[in-house]
């Protein structure tokens, strides 16, 4: 009975405590005077479970940097549009730092031409789960194994730390670790579907056989907030 508490609070415990990419407390990516961001509109690009579109990357839009997000992913120009303000969502601000789509990042990238060709990454407010997300696909898909290394170089993140990290955490999660992992891969399957029946056809190869599929995504993502979230 002591043994399921202690479980249970362990489990409210990590959903609590969201981080970044360094490994340190997840911060806002959107701010004052910009348009508030995240799945769930709390300025955060944090994981729930209905975010089957894993809108966890935040990019400054408003960066010169690199190609603009939304011409080189074929979206309507929804990046440089105001939305409701972060601190006020009665009012309007400028789209500025965003939470995107993991995997509409990694097509970005592709598509951008390379990791110097892209806009800003705001790494403290990145979500971890991007990272881990890669790491766990990029022994399949050249894409995502680009998308990793860009992140780990945009948040300069060694190789040598992450993999002390990784070893790290197995070890501290060994009886549960196993069984979360297998339980997400469909998951993150879905996830890439979702995100790109979200006008990302580009980059990522996508059959005829995907086209229905994009059409009820494309549907369920314009309901998941106002406007959807088309990121
Ligand atoms: C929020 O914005 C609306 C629209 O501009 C304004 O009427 C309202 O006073 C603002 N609220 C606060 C608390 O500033």
């Amino acid at each position: 009975m002591s043994k399921l508490l202690i479980i249970a609070a362990a489990c409210l415990q990590a959903s609590d405590a969201y981080t970044n990419v360094m490994g340190t407390e997840l911060e806002s990516c959107s701010g004052p005077g910009m348009a508030r961001t995240g799945f769930m509109r709390d300025g955060h690009c944090t994981e729930t479970n209905d975010d089957r579109g894993s809108h966890h990357i935040c990019i400054d839009l408003s960066s010169t940097s690199g190609g603009n997000f939304c011409s080189v992913t074929g979206q309507p120009d929804w990046c440089s549009s105001e939305m409701g303000c972060h601190e006020n969502y009665s009012a309007q601000c400028p789209v500025e730092n965003w939470c995107v789509c993991q995997w509409a990042f990694a097509s970005y990238l592709h598509n951008a031409g390379g990791c110097d060709k892209i806009q800003d990454v705001v790494c403290e407010s990145t979500n971890m789960v991007a990272l881990e997300a890669y790491e766990a696909q990029a022994a399949s898909s050249p894409h995502i194994a680009d998308a990793l290394a860009c992140l780990m170089s945009r948040c300069s993140i060694s190789a040598d730390a992450r993999a002390a990290e990784v070893h790290a955490n197995a070890n501290a999660e060994a009886p549960a670790g196993e069984a979360g992992t297998s339980a997400s891969v469909p998951l993150l399957l879905g996830g890439m579907v979702l995100c790109i029946g979200v006008g990302l056809t580009a980059g990522l190869a996508v059959g005829g056989r995907l086209a229905r599929k994009k059409d009820r995504s494309m549907k369920a993502e314009l309901k998941a907030g106002e406007g959807g979230q088309l990121s």
